[in-house]
């Protein structure tokens, strides 16, 4: 066959190629069987063996073309890939749509519904209707150049359809990567064949096989794609969402069947219920539909904030509960000493995240829902984060399972088990090597002494190899022992003995927190640092004394003089104080108690403050910054874009002031 000839027939083949991809692919409905469809393509294969200066990159034999990386490129997005605000309650609806609608300043608002696929999204460019760049998220600004391994995508076409709908000369489109269930539960088989871990989700999957630096790896892994938006365009003007939805699927980027409109709250929220049920029917996983205001002259009105547009918004689905066994259930011992059951459970994917432990809060909540070990039980996330056992399915009991008790002796140090209300204690105090632990990571933490470089981990190394046997040997720390231990070098043990000599400068009421008195926390530390002034008056300070103050009552009151009463602590007090703590031999310069009694609520951003440098003013003046609406409520100082606070706020009719009123009442 002459080139002339070769040129032609290449041609007419790919686009056949093409053409039933499309059909396969695209519109789930295939012309021709598999076994006629490979031939085309080796047809094809042969011709671009014989002549291999007809090889371009767009012909469909050139899907696995790319040749592993050593990392990935990073591509700078066409505009950036903003995320959504998320609503999980229809209450928020009704306000999204309140919102909209009051600042279009009209009542007729088209929404369009979409399912909110749980993939990974990826922005595609275009140029004169052949793909030429593919790329993730990243941080929303610059993304990772998969484009080797989008091509490998058989839903992507490599060339845009252009028989129904002009081509414009640059496209950026952005759709999700999903891992359809089937395939994903098949991949995980295999990988547990093969000696693997498995993979916790879809999700999870269809990331990790994007991100491989082997496109021919990728090739293997079963991804897909939805496309969902127009992002930007050379050459085309776009009227609605519809309209660009419409564009996309004429280019052969296939859409999802699900997509509706609605006009209001309640036509949303059917909306929400129908895709919740319909979530379980489907062969790839949703987590919620995302809410589209349809015109975009509107949603160039409404415009966006910084990661997020204001014309849309993602209607989440309640995380889902999960079923699993409890494999066994251990006892956690705080740093007050209180012991906690916890549930381990045969790790389950809850919501996109492994859980594989989950709080039994105490004996009672194991005696009231009868949880006992190897029961089948449901999990969920409290607040969509908290790991919890919500039911125990008792109809799967085998008659094997073993009930709880809590042990009468301490798991970690033997000592007894006191009854304390709903909770059992350990007696042990800071012999229990597992308190101690705690109680020095509660010591160094952020609102306490702030020592950097001293977190959970740190201080477990340093207490399991005995450089720290009570929380006063942290200033007994020095720089070779560190450096005897694995996990130091010069510099990082340099790093922790300066933070340790920085915290010596620390406030009071940081040291008064720091030591963890039982029902101290950082706000009654300061009303305690502002009246006592020294920790000497506040070691001598009888009950009597401590009610009187307005805000600690008799149960703080009882913790604080027993607390002080203890030799132990006051030894250990001493030791800091010869160490150099200067908290302890300070007299604190009370500032005055001008909002004593004044308790705020902050809502929306302040410019003038952060959020915790307004709220730590207010309390070193006497007063309380809380974060709950109530009518003890004084003021609320209201920033930009206020939450739902502002409104239940002004439904209690509490006063609410700006920021500058604030500075005001503060003296400023
Ligand atoms: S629209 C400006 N539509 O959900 C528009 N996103 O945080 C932004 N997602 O990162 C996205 N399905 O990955 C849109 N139908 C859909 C979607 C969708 C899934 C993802 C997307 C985004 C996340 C929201």
């Amino acid at each position: 066959m002459q080139e002339k000839e070769a040129i032609k027939k290449i041609e007419q083949l790919r686009k056949e190629i093409r053409h039933h991809d499309y059909l396969y692919y695209v519109l789930n409905n295939p012309e021709i069987s598999d076994t006629k469809y490979d031939k085309l393509l080796r047809k094809l294969k042969e011709l671009e063996e014989k002549f291999p200066k007809l090889v371009t990159p767009d012909s469909p034999t050139q899907r696995v073309g790319g040749t592993p990386l050593d990392e990935f490129g990073t591509v700078r997005h066409s505009k950036p890939m903003l995320s959504l605000d998320s609503a999980i309650k229809e209450e928020e609806i009704l306000r999204f749509d309140e919102r909209i609608k009051r600042e279009l300043e009209t009542g007729e608002v088209v929404y369009v519904a979409e399912p909110k696929l749980d993939g990974l999204s990826v922005e595609l460019i275009y140029e004169n209707g052949y793909f030429v760049r593919g790329s993730t998220r990243g941080d929303g600004v610059i993304g990772e150049d998969v484009t080797e391994n989008i091509k490998t995508i058989r839903t992507v076409p490599l060339i845009l359809r252009s028989s129904e709908k002009n081509i414009p000369k640059m496209v950026a489109v952005r759709g999700e990567v999903i891992m359809h269930i089937k395939d994903f539960e098949n991949f995980n088989k295999m990988l547990v064949e093969n000696g693997y871990q498995p993979l916790a989700n879809p999700r999870n999957a269809a990331a990790g096989s994007l991100r491989r630096l082997n496109p021919k790896e990728t090739a293997e892994r079963p991804l897909d794609i939805y496309f969902y938006e127009i992002m930007d365009s050379q050459g085309l003007s776009i009227e609605t969402q519809l309209e660009g939805l419409d564009y996309l699927s004429k280019w052969g980027l296939r859409t999802n069947g699900f997509i509706e409109t609605c006009n209001d709250s309640q036509g949303i929220i059917n909306y929400h219920h129908k895709m919740e049920e319909k979530r379980e029917t489907l062969d790839y996983e949703i987590d919620g539909v995302v809410i589209k205001v349809n015109k975009i002259d509107f949603q160039e009105k409404l415009g966006q904030k910084s990661r997020s547009p204001r014309w849309a918004i993602a209607f989440k689905f309640p995380s889902r509960k999960e079923e699993t066994q409890i494999l066994g259930i251990t006892v956690q011992v705080g740093r007050t000493g209180t012991l906690t059951p916890v549930a381990l459970l045969k790790p389950v994917d809850v919501g996109g995240v492994t859980v594989s432990r989950a709080s039994l809060h105490n004996q009672d909540f194991v005696n009231i829902m009868d949880v006992r070990i190897g029961d089948f039980v449901k999990v969920g996330r409290a607040g969509d984060v908290i790991p919890e056992v919500t039911e125990v399915i008792k109809s799967k009991r085998n008659g094997k399972e073993k009930k709880f008790y809590i042990p009468k002796n301490c798991p970690v140090c033997g000592s007894n088990v006191v009854k304390d209300g709903a909770y059992y204690k350990c007696a042990g105090g800071l012999s229990c090597i597992a308190q101690l632990k705690r109680s020095i990571a509660h010591f160094a933490s952020k609102g306490a002494m702030d020592i950097e470089h001293l977190g959970r981990k740190s201080v477990e190394l340093l207490v399991d190899e005995g450089l720290l046997k009570r929380v006063s040997d942290i200033y007994r720390l020095n720089k070779e022992d560190l450096l005897s231990l694995p996990r130091f070098a010069e510099k990082s043990a340099e790093n922790l003995i300066e933070s340790v000599e920085k915290s010596k400068d620390k406030n009071l009421a940081r040291f008064i927190y720091a030591l963890g008195i039982p029902n101290v926390g950082e706000h009654v530390a300061r009303v305690l640092a502002d009246k006592f002034g020294s920790l000497d008056k506040l070691k001598e300070a009888k009950i009597e004394d401590l009610v009187q103050i307005f805000e600690i009552g008799p149960e703080i009151a009882e913790s604080v003089n027993s607390f002080s009463r203890e030799p132990n602590n006051l030894e250990e007090i001493e030791h800091m104080k010869s160490l150099g703590v200067n908290a302890i031999s300070e007299v604190s310069s009370k500032k005055p108690d001008t909002l004593m009694g004044k308790t705020f609520l902050f809502t929306g951003s302040l410019t003038q403050f952060s959020r915790d440098e307004a709220k730590r003013i207010v309390e070193e003046l006497g007063g309380r910054a809380v974060s709950l609406v109530s009518k003890n409520v004084d003021y609320v100082v209201v920033g930009d874009n206020p939450g739902s606070k502002y409104e239940k706020a002004r439904k209690l009719n509490l006063e609410c002031i700006d920021e500058n009123k604030f500075k005001q009442i503060l003296g400023k």
